[in-house]
């Protein structure tokens, strides 16, 4: 348990000696440092409560405390202000040095969550947008942390017209392939006849002609009709583009740390969905109108439109709406999970909430199951419009990890050379991608201002970084793994220690939030107190023993924090740079 926690559990049993009920004790970080590190603020509502006066209470349980406290003091109407003892934070912090559990307040129960993040599109390039998938992974990592369960499905894409016009598009090139040949009876060749590269042409191509031609436009959809169905030859090209294309989008992936569990896609729901129609209808909740099946979930305080869901189009084919009740259905099988939490892009929230809607009408999950749509904004260019490349066309991801790769490698230190420096620059162009991206709220759109987020000054990944390195590089030059917090001798170790009594409740409000946001800030906020340390004191020729093992056990301390927040967050340390 964190210390912040135990303490709160203390002042909840100091009134219920004083048989005050009725209100959740909560500490806050105090504003004003000088009267105390942190403020209990209950005094006001328990008056109002009993009738009593705020300042009497709060003399009455000022007056218990003589555990965890010290330098207690009353001030306003009835805020009690305290101060951790010297002794309480060293005891528990030390313990911080090899264990990061204790920062973590975890739940009372287990929880299973589905993530659904990446969901790439099968034959397109990924564009900048998808690197927001670091907010579902970090989420994938943050669950680890509170010891709940996270399953996490990339949900690829795999399933509509791109793939039926890259199709369209090899067709018109290489109409000899055996593929489009009927009476072809197989076996199919084993070798793409597609590579990654035709489909960063294929694509782009069948898309312009496809607005402009109406016959081709209307051909692409007849073999996305096909690989659905399941016609050998035209599904067999699709498992080909299938596996390019993924390919492709993996190496990027795992260039950013993105790991998935499962590696499903909107395809492998497919089989799901008849019985998920016969499901929906035996509840009595769809209807046929004009041919088409749909799902009334409108409410009736609904101030905004809420549209039925298609789940049958007149022409029988069905789209993303079935597709993702089809998923949910495939994952309650498969997982049984308490909530599935998706990471996609804003603008899809309505389709979500008629999603949510229609599995909670319908009882495909149970009331109370956990859905969340935790939607991200745009990341914009710096002209504050969707990112462009400098010759006007669209920018990939691989364009954005170049731009940023490319800004930073001439900054690292000139003596890292060969394999190290390309493996350093990697590491630090994942660090800014990431920080950059998880900085912001969840929901806002960003600017993607490349020099500012690649400086070694300011709220940038490189800046916590490099402190990271330089505190594990002072370690090691030390070759000190052993010495703990003796005493806190000066302002900047305690104000480092303060800032770490927060760190718990910061976790707690990320979790809770899914925004990762704070724990940039707090990595941000504690890497400039432990830096204002280092630039004032001499560690290396302190000559007071214990003033020296107190140095290097909160640098140890403050290493271990920003390692396991760094890790959450999906980024990796450096030996130098
Ligand atoms: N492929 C979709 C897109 O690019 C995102 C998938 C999100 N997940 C889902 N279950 N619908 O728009």
């Amino acid at each position: 348990m964190s210390l912040i926690k135990e303490a709160e559990v203390y002042l909840n049993d100091i009134l219920k000696s004083l048989n005050y009920e009725g209100i959740a004790v909560r500490l806050e970080v105090s504003s004003k440092r000088e009267f105390g590190q942190y403020q209990f603020n209950g005094a006001m509502q328990l008056a109002k409560r009993y009738g009593k006066n705020p300042r009497e209470i709060a003399e009455e349980i000022a007056s218990k405390i003589d555990k965890y406290f010290e330098n207690i003091n009353i001030q306003g109407p009835g805020f009690i202000n305290l101060t951790f003892k010297n002794e309480v934070l060293i005891e528990h912090l030390n313990k911080g040095i090899n264990d990061f559990d204790i920062f973590v307040d975890k739940g009372e129960k287990t929880k299973k969550i589905v993530l659904d993040y990446g969901g790439a599109n099968i034959a397109k390039e990924l564009h900048v947008g998808h690197l927001r998938c670091n907010i579902g992974e970090a989420v994938r990592r943050l669950i680890k942390l509170f010891k709940d369960e996270s399953i996490g499905d990339v949900h690829w894409g795999d399933w509509g017209t791109p793939i039926g016009l890259v199709i369209r598009e090899i067709q018109e090139n290489n109409p000899e392939l055996p593929y489009f040949d009927e009476n072809y009876t197989g076996p199919y060749p084993e070798i793409s006849p597609v590579t990654s590269e035709d489909l960063g042409i294929y694509y782009p191509r069948a898309s312009k002609r496809s607005k402009e031609d109406e016959k081709y436009a209307e051909e692409a959809r007849i073999l996305t009709e096909k690989f659905q169905k399941g016609v050998p030859g035209i599904r067999a090209l699709w498992r080909h583009i299938v596996n390019v294309s993924k390919e492709d989008c993996n190496k990027i992936y795992d260039y950013l740390n993105c790991k998935f569990d499962y590696s499903y896609g909107e395809s492998d729901a497919d089989s799901y969905v008849d019985e998920t129609l016969e499901f929906l209808k035996s509840k009595g909740v769809t209807e046929v109108s004009d041919g088409a099946l749909i799902m009334h979930v409108k409410e009736d305080d609904d101030k905004k439109e809420m549209p039925p869901l298609i789940l049958v189009k007149s022409n029988g084919s069905i789209g993303y709406d079935t597709t993702d009740l089809a998923t949910i259905l495939q994952r309650m099988k498969d997982f049984n999970p308490d909530g599935i939490w998706y990471f996609v892009d804003e603008r899809q929230n309505l389709h979500f909430e008629q999603i949510f809607r229609a599995c909670k009408k319908s009882g495909l999950v149970p009331e109370d199951f956990d859905f969340r749509f935790n939607g991200f904004g745009t990341i914009n260019g710096p002209d504050g419009k969707p990112f462009k490349t400098r010759d006007g066309g669209v920018m990939s991801l691989k364009g954005l990890i170049k731009l940023v790769y490319d800004t930073i490698e001439p900054k690292i230190k000139d003596d890292i050379v060969g394999e190290e420096r390309i493996d350093v620059a990697n590491k630090l162009t994942v660090a800014t991608l990431k920080f950059s991206d998880l900085l912001p709220n969840r929901e806002t759109d960003y600017i993607f201002d490349v020099d500012k987020f690649t400086s070694f000054e300011g709220k940038t990944g490189i800046y916590v970084v490099y402190t990271t390195t330089r505190i594990k590089s002072l370690i090691n030059k030390i070759g000190d793994n052993t010495s703990e917090i003796k005493l806190i001798p000066n302002e900047e170790i305690l104000n480092i220690l303060v800032k770490i009594t927060e760190l718990p409740r910061t976790l707690t409000s990320c979790y809770r939030e899914v925004n990762l946001s704070y724990i940039c800030e707090f990595l941000y906020e504690l890497c400039s107190l432990y830096n204002k340390f280092y630039t004032n004191f001499n560690i290396m020729n302190e000559s007071d023993e214990e003033i020296k093992a107190s140095y290097i056990g909160v640098s140890r301390l403050v290493y271990n924090i920003l390692h396991n927040l760094l890790d959450t967050l999906g980024i990796d340390e450096v030996e130098k740079m």
